[in-house]
């Protein structure tokens, strides 16, 4: 397990983010996540590849990008040149997943699969030897600050199953809703990487709660 902490900047203050940037920079957090939505996959507007650009030039570490769009296969190249260092698709959201799994591969990026939480886990069966990451959403896609789905914790226990069960070396990030109190048994349940935003950008000490969930305290 590596509890990896990956701050969502979609729960930054935009007019503030060249010091959140620092922020992130000089915390313990591991990694940068960038939520891209399109309108069509979920109800909200976000970012694009422009802000992901803008955000590597500052940032000293990797850029993990989540795609919540529809086709994301259009966008591999551009997100490639923004600095996405990981690039998470949609399973709802491919029509051919395993070309665009391999094309984001031919690109030089880590590949991540996202589901959401209607989807089940045994349907990443025949793909999870390909890929690096499964990211799980315990909260449907589409805003920061929504309650952690309890499910997300038997979907954790299936996940890693299949894992073991095909001998694939895919880590296991969560997405959504997550606060102190479930990241510590997130962690303790297998869970490699938790995405959070609201519990880190909402508290006046940020760099603390990166450092509580990290060390479980
Ligand atoms: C939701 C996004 C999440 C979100 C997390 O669609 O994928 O990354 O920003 O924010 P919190 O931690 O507030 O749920
Ligand atoms: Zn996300």
């Amino acid at each position: 397990m590596k509890k990896i902490i990956a701050p969502s900047l979609l729960s930054a203050d935009l007019a503030f983010l060249y010091r959140d940037i620092e922020m992130i920079n000089e915390s313990e957090a591991d990694w940068y996540h960038i939520d891209i939505m399109d309108s069509s996959f979920v109800s909200n507007i976000s970012f694009g590849s422009l802000f992901t650009k803008y955000v590597k030039k500052y940032a000293n570490k990797p850029m993990d990008v989540h795609l919540m769009i529809l086709h994301p296969e259009r966008y591999i190249k551009e997100f490639k040149a923004a600095g996405a260092d990981h690039l998470h698709i949609h399973y709802e959201a491919c029509i051919h997943l395993n070309k665009t799994i391999f094309s984001i591969k031919e690109y030089g990026m880590k590949v991540g699969v996202a589901i959401n939480p209607h989807t089940p886990v045994y349907l990443l069966q025949d793909l999870i030897q390909e890929i690096d990451f499964v990211l799980l959403m315990s909260v449907n896609p589409g805003f920061s600050g929504q309650k952690f789905i309890k499910q997300t914790y038997q979907k954790l226990e299936d996940t890693k199953d299949l894992i073991l069960k095909k001998d694939s070396s895919a880590l296991i990030e969560v997405d959504g809703g997550i606060n102190l109190e479930n990241a510590s048994l997130l962690f303790k349940n297998g869970a490699d990487i938790l995405v959070v935003g609201t519990t880190i950008f909402s508290n006046y000490n940020p760099k603390k709660i990166i450092h509580r969930m990290k060390n479980n305290i």
